[in-house]
């Protein structure tokens, strides 16, 4: 039991410095490996953190140690607030950032300067607007795609997020990669991971090891060179020489990074969970609008986290739908 002040710090030493925040349940697309077919119940808008009550959970964890907080969503920008919230964020001191589709973000670029966002993640699984527009069930590829080389231009750091599916987009790996030789981001193919309702099935999953054969068929072995992933890094980087950008490799099914995890995520509901998979969640809003306070709740739900995935630290416990099956649908995470 951790007997410190130190709330943020689990039983096995890990650090929780970075906050997940999810501003909303909404989405503008309907990735389908994301969003159950039959869509999600909803929280009443109620149970929703208003944006002071964004501002003052994030401000409790700031206090305790977190230096850097992601907004994602569903899509964080489609809250009627989002400006506010980010302009109130921004004068917390952490490094702020956004995962975003990018369908709306250019309405955004000047208060996203103005509140010192630097780094944009962007979901992006195909770079052909057919496929776009099944697997996101919205034909808005070009919007996205424009967008996202504004973003370049307006010199944001770019990660472009790829969740790979067999046999629909794992042929675009090498067409991803070409994209880096002359723009300077990093694309990430994520391996598909099982949350309740979304489908998933092993055989659907292209792993890492796929991923690296497919990469050294298309090029020379000098060339793939591998380079050093920042500290907690969820992803495995490389560069193919001379290239301006960079590809990486979010392995969370067949090389998990839970050893050096510093994540924890609030949901749009106010709900702590302790890790992208974990079936329980702590209601850090309620005890909030009672004016109680929310440390003691933190501290118990950081103690309570597990070593590796929720608890499902084998490939065959993650498989198993009674178990990933327990957690929330991605929509309402956020990654
Ligand atoms: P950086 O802050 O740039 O490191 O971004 P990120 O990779 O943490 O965030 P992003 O929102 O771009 O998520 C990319 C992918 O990584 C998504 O599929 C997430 O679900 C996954 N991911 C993010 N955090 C975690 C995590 O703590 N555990 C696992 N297993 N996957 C994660
Ligand atoms: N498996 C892996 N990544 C996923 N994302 C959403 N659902 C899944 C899933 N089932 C990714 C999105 C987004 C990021 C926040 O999470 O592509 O970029
Ligand atoms: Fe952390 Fe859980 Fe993700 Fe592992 S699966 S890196 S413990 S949030």
């Amino acid at each position: 039991m951790n007997t410190n002040n130190n709330i943020l710090q689990d039983s096995f030493g890990r650090q929780h410095t970075y906050l997940r925040v999810s501003l909303t349940e909404l989405c503008n697309l309907r990735c389908t490996y994301c969003m159950p077919a039959e869509g999600i119940q909803l929280s009443p808008r109620s149970h929703i953190m208003s944006y002071d009550e964004v501002y003052e959970i994030a401000k409790t964890f700031v206090d305790h140690g977190v230096t850097k907080i992601r907004l994602t969503g569903g899509e964080p920008l489609v809250r009627r607030d989002a400006d506010i919230i980010l302009k109130k964020l921004s004068t917390l001191p952490v490094e702020l950032s956004i995962t975003s589709n990018a369908v709306i973000i250019d309405r955004f670029i000047d208060i996203l300067k103005s509140c010192n966002i630097k780094n944009i993640n962007v979901s992006l699984d195909s770079l052909n607007a057919e496929k776009f527009k099944t697997i996101t069930r919205r034909n808005d590829f070009e919007k996205v795609y424009s967008n996202i080389m504004l973003l370049i231009k307006e010199s944001f750091n770019v990660k472009l997020n790829a969740v790979l599916i067999k046999g629909f987009n794992d042929n675009e790996i090498i067409d991803f990669i070409k994209l880096t030789k002359e723009l300077p981001i990093s694309v990430r193919f994520i391996e598909f991971m099982p949350f309740d309702g979304n489908k998933w099935d092993k055989a659907k999953m292209v792993s890492y090891a796929e991923i690296m054969e497919i990469v050294y068929t298309n090029f020379n072995e000098k060339e793939i060179i591998r380079i050093q992933d920042a500290p907690n890094d969820t992803s495995k980087n490389y560069i193919i020489k001379d290239y301006k950008g960079s590809f990486a490799i979010i392995s969370s099914v067949t090389n998990p990074f839970c050893d050096s995890c510093n994540r924890i995520r609030l949901t749009a509901n106010g709900r702590l969970k302790n890790c992208l998979f974990s079936s329980s969640e702590s209601d850090l809003l309620t005890p909030l609008r009672e004016g109680k306070p929310i440390e003691p709740i933190i501290k118990k739900a950081i103690q309570s986290k597990f070593k590796m995935r929720g608890g499902m630290d084998t490939q065959e416990k993650l498989e198993q739908p009674d178990l990933h099956g327990n957690n929330r649908s991605m929509i309402t995470i956020g990654g």
